[in-house]
């Protein structure tokens, strides 16, 4: 499994299935969310509205609708705006891996990521990213012939250094 870092829009992604960082009710919001949906169209809160929303650290999938790619994988990462607590990191990185394990059942080669929660949720970035990486690199160490691409989507200029210096690493 290629793990790449990649600076963008992830909307304009044609990768099998893009993951939204979302909130618990999966009806849209601001940030990545907000673009998703805007480019996606209305049937994709439509088809939303039907999913009972989304427990944090959990994944549900739906059609890409006027989207490129033929997915969305809606996760919930964890709101630390008022500080990470205990249990945080864990629901990050199970954002990741509930993510890829939903996509590898649609039948999904390809996967985009944006950096969940390091937005209006306020996670540190730096942390987040290496929870990132890490539970990325632990999926494909576990499942190496199920996914052959995983992209982790920059939308700042400092947090594609940020990827491309913890994927240089071992
Ligand atoms: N493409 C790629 N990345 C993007 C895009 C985009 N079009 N727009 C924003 N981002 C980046 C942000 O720069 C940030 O690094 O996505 C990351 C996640 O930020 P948010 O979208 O704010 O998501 P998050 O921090 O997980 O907060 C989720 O915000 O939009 C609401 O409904 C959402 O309540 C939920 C909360």
């Amino acid at each position: 499994m290629r793990i790449t870092a990649w600076q963008g829009d992830i909307t304009t992604l044609a990768v099998d299935a893009i993951v939204n960082a979302a909130n618990e009710s999966l009806l849209g919001g601001r940030g990545v969310d907000g673009a998703i949906h805007h480019e996606a169209g209305p049937g994709l809160l439509e088809e939303c509205r039907g999913l009972g929303g989304c427990a944090t650290g959990e994944a549900k999938p739906t059609g890409g609708h006027n989207l490129p790619s033929r997915w969305v994988v809606h996760t919930v990462g964890p709101d630390v705006r008022r500080g990470v607590g205990d249990g945080d990191a864990d629901l990050l990185a199970s954002c990741y891996r509930r993510s890829l394990e939903v996509a590898v059942g649609l039948g999904a080669r390809s996967v985009a990521f944006p950096a969940i929660s390091t937005g209006v949720y306020g996670y540190p970035k730096e942390a987040a990213a290496r929870i990132a990486v890490d539970t990325v690199r632990a999926f494909g160490h576990d499942h190496p012939a199920s996914i052959d691409e995983v992209v982790l989507v920059a939308f700042a200029d400092d947090d594609l250094d940020r990827y491309q210096a913890l994927l240089a690493r071992d």
